[in-house]
C-alpha cells in the first residue's frame, strides 16, 4: 500500500526521502515521487512509474534536487491509473503546496466539483489531489499551514495519513492522520515523517505514534502535537525496539527467504516466557483477565484477513478440541456487514501482523461497538489494532518485510496453541497433557531447523512443479487450514492458480480437475485420520494426479503413492502445523523464484492493506 516519507533538518532531504521509500518497496506500489524545497526556496516536484530506483535514476543533479525539508510517497494506485500523472505528491495550480497521501478520501467527486466551479483545474484522476487545492484554498485566507490542513480536514470524509509542505514556509512540515498511520521521528536536531517504522529506523528509534484524529507541525527545531480540531495533545515518545538488520536481506536473496530461514528463532520468541512449567500452563500476559473470568467465556469469535485468517482457522481447532470452547472464524472484511452476533460472554481476537489491516480494524471497531472486549493480536508494537484493543497478546515475530507472510504466521499459530493450553488447563487438560506439550513445544524450533535443512530437496522438488497452471493443496484436520495456506503462499508469489481443500472434500468436485499434470501437495501426518487421508490420495492416484506429500519421518509406506515426499519430524497432533506449513513456505517461495520472479514484492499486492 501508499506509503510515505518526510525530513525535515540540516541534512540534503533527497538521499534520506529516497532512502526511506526504498525501505517501503515491501509495502507494494506502482509509482513514487518526492518533493523537495531546494535552496532557492522554490518547492520541486519529482514522479516516476515504477520502482523507486527509476525514480532515482530520473532525478537531475544533486545540485537541482538539494533541500532540507521534503516529503516523498510510494503510490498504490486505488482512483486512477498508476502514471506519472496520478504519483504523488500532488500539488496546488502554483506549484506551492504539495501534499502526499495515504487512505482514500471517499468524497473527493464532491469537493473536487466544487473546487472546479471556483476556477480550480485539476490535473489528474486521483482523489488524493483535492487535499492540495483545498488546503491552498484555505491557505490564502489563513497564511498558516495548520490551520488550513484543519480547515481542508474538516471537509474530508474517509481516511488519510498527510503530509504537506509549502514554499512560503520553507522549514515546515505538517502531517496528519485518520485511519492511515503516521510517525514522527525524532532525531537529533532533524524530524522524519513516515507511514511505516521501517522508513527511518536507521535515523531514529525515538517516534510519536499519531492517533486518529490528530495531527503535527514539525518546523526546524521542534514540532507541535494538536488534534484536528486545534487542541494540545502531549506526546508520548516511544522507542522502536527493532534492529536495523531486521529489515535488511543479510545474506539472502530475498526477506520472505529470511523470514522462512527465522522461524526456529521468531516461533521460540512466540512462547519464551510464557511457559509455566510449575503448573503445567503457559501464560499471556496482555490477556489481562482473571481466572475466573476466562473460565466464564462460553464463545470465541476470531476475525483476521489471509494468512493470519488461516491461523485464526488453527487456532478455532485447537481451541475447541483442548479447551471445548466453541469458535467461529469471521473474514474481517465481511464482519461489519452482516449484523454479527456476539453472545454475552463471548469473547473476540482481532488477528493481524500489520496491525494496520484496515478491515480488521474496522471488525475491531463493529464488535466493541456492539460491547465485546476485543482483543489483539498483533505483530507490530504501537500499530492501531495493538493500541484501540482492549487488550492484547504481542507475537513478537520481529520486521515482517516480505509481502507473503511466512514467520508470523507461525508465530500467531505458537500463541493461539499457549492460548488454547492456558484454557484446557483451567477446564479438562490434564497436568500430564500440559507438562507433555511444553516439553513438544520446546522441540519445535529444532524441528523445524531439520525441515530447513532439507532445502536443496525440497528445491529439486519445486523444478518439477514450476511449469503448472494450477496445484491443489489437501489436508484434514488442523492441517487442513495449513493446505489453505500452503495454496495461498503459492498463488501469491508465483501466480500459479492452487486451492487448497479438507482432503475428503476433494471428491465432491475438484477431483474433476485431476489428471496428470495437476500436481496435488498432500499433507498426510501419522495421526488418527491417516488411514482416511490416504483413501483419499488413492483417489487421486487412480486418476494419475501427481502426489507431493508432506509426511512424518519414518512413514515408508506413504512413497508407494507419492511422486515425492518431503519429511517432516514427528510431533505431537495440536503442534503439526508448525511443523507441516514449513515445507509449503519453501515450496512456494522457490516455485516463484524458480520462476524468475519478484518474490517479495508480487504483482498488485501490498504488505498492509490500510483500504477496505
Ligand atoms: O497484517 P495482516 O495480518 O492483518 O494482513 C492480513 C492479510 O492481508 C495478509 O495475511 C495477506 O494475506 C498476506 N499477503 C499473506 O501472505
Amino acid at each position: 500500500m501508499c506509503g510515505i516519507v518526510g525530513y525535515i533538518g540540516s541534512r540534503n532531504a533527497t538521499p534520506i526521502l529516497i532512502e526511506g521509500l526504498k525501505r517501503l518497496e515491501y509495502r507494494g506500489y506502482d509509482s513514487a515521487g518526492i518533493a523537495i524545497i531546494n535552496k532557492k526556496k522554490s518547492l520541486k516536484i519529482f514522479k516516476e512509474v515504477g520502482k523507486i530506483i527509476e525514480l532515482e535514476r530520473s532525478l537531475p543533479t544533486p545540485a537541482e534536487t538539494f533541500g532540507k525539508t521534503g516529503i516523498a510517497h510510494t503510490r498504490w494506485a486505488t482512483h486512477g491509473e498508476p502514471n506519472l500523472k496520478n504519483a504523488h505528491p500532488h500539488a496546488d495550480e502554483n506549484k506551492k503546496i504539495a501534499v502526499v497521501h495515504n487512505g482514500i478520501i471517499e468524497n473527493y467527486k464532491k469537493l473536487r466539483k466544487k473546487l472546479e466551479t471556483k476556477g480550480y483545474n485539476f490535473s489528474s484522476d486521483t482523489d488524493s489531489e483535492v487535499l492540495a487545492h483545498l488546503i491552498e484554498y484555505f491557505n490564502r485566507t489563513e497564511k498558516n499551514l495548520t490551520l488550513a490542513v484543519q480547515k481542508a480536514l474538516k471537509l474530508v470524509e474517509g481516511t488519510f495519513g498527510i503530509a504537506v509542505i509549502n514554499e512560503e514556509n520553507p522549514n515546515q512540515i505538517v502531517a496528519a492522520r485518520k485511519g492511515s498511520p503516521l510517525i514522527l521521528g525524532i532525531g537529533n536536531n532533524e524530524f522524519f515523517i513516515a507511514s511505516d517504522v521501517a522508513a527511518i529506523i536507521i535515523h531514529t528509534k525515538k517516534v510519536i505514534y499519531l492517533q486518529d484524529g490528530e495531527m503535527v507541525t514539525v518546523d526546524k527545531d521542534k514540532f507541535e502535537l494538536t488534534t484536528l480540531e486545534n487542541q494540545a495533545v502531549k506526546a508520548k515518545i516511544s522507542e522502536v525496539d527493532w534492529q536495523v538488520s531486521a529489515i535488511e536481506k543479510g545474506n539472502y536473496d530475498y526477506f520472505m527467504l529470511k523470514e522462512i530461514f527465522e522461524q526456529p528463532i521468531s516461533v521460540e520468541n512466540a512462547f519464551r516466557g510464557r511457559l509455566n512449567e510449575k503448573l503445567s500452563t503457559c501464560r499471556l500476559g496482555g490477556l489481562s483477565m482473571s481466572g475466573e473470568e476466562l473460565r466464564k467465556i462460553k464463545k470465541i469469535q476470531i476475525i483476521a484477513c489471509g494468512t493470519s485468517w488461516h491461523a485464526a482457522l488453527i487456532g478455532e481447532y485447537l481451541i475447541e478440541n483442548l479447551a471445548r470452547v466453541s469458535v467461529e472464524v469471521e473474514y474481517a472484511s465481511e464482519y461489519r456487514y452482516r449484523n454479527p452476533i456476539i453472545p454475552a460472554d463471548t469473547l473476540v481476537f482481532v488477528i493481524s501482523q500489520s496491525g494496520e489491516t484496515a478491515d480488521t480494524l474496522a471488525a475491531l471497531r463493529e464488535a466493541q461497538a456492539r460491547g465485546a472486549k476485543v482483543f489483539g493480536l498483533t505483530n507490530t508494537i504501537g500499530s492501531t489494532i495493538a493500541r484501540e484493543s482492549d487488550g492484547g497478546v504481542y507475537i513478537h515475530a520481529g520486521a515482517e518485510i516480505g509481502v507473503a507472510s511466512t514467520k508470523a504466521f507461525t508465530s500467531q499459530v505458537t500463541v493461539l496453541t499457549l492460548l488454547a493450553v492456558i484454557l484446557g488447563r483451567m477446564k479438562d487438560l490434564s497436568p500430564t497433557f500440559g507438562a507433555g506439550f511444553i516439553k513438544e513445544l520446546k522441540q519445535i524450533p529444532q524441528k523445524i531447523q531439520q525441515i530447513l535443512d532439507n532445502d536443496e530437496k525440497i528445491k529439486q522438488i519445486a523444478e518439477t512443479i514450476k511449469d503448472s497452471t494450477n496445484a491443489l493443496y489437501l489436508g484434514r484436520g488442523i492441517n487442513y487450514p495449513v493446505a489453505l495456506e500452503g495454496a495461498l503462499k503459492l498463488k501469491e508469489i508465483s501466480y500459479i492458480h492452487a486451492e487448497g481443500y479438507p482432503a475428503a472434500e476433494m471428491k465432491h468436485g475438484p477431483i474433476a480437475l485431476i489428471d496428470e499434470n495437476m500436481p496435488v501437495i498432500a499433507i498426510a501426518l501419522k495421526d488418527a485420520i491417516y488411514d482416511k487421508i490416504i483413501s483419499n490420495l488413492n483417489e487421486v492416484k487412480a486418476r494419475n494426479g501427481r502426489i507431493i506429500t508432506i509426511a512424518t519421518e519414518g512413514d515408508e509406506k506413504i512413497k508407494e503413492i507419492s511422486e515425492s515426499v518431503i519429511y517432516i519430524p514427528e510431533t505431537i497432533h495440536s503442534l503439526h502445523p508448525l511443523l507441516s506449513v514449513i515445507p509449503l513456505q519453501m515450496l512456494a517461495y522457490h516455485v516463484a523464484n524458480l520462476r524468475g520472479l519478484d518474490v517479495d514484492q508480487p504483482r498488485n499486492l501490498a504488505k498492509s492493506v490500510t483500504v477496505e
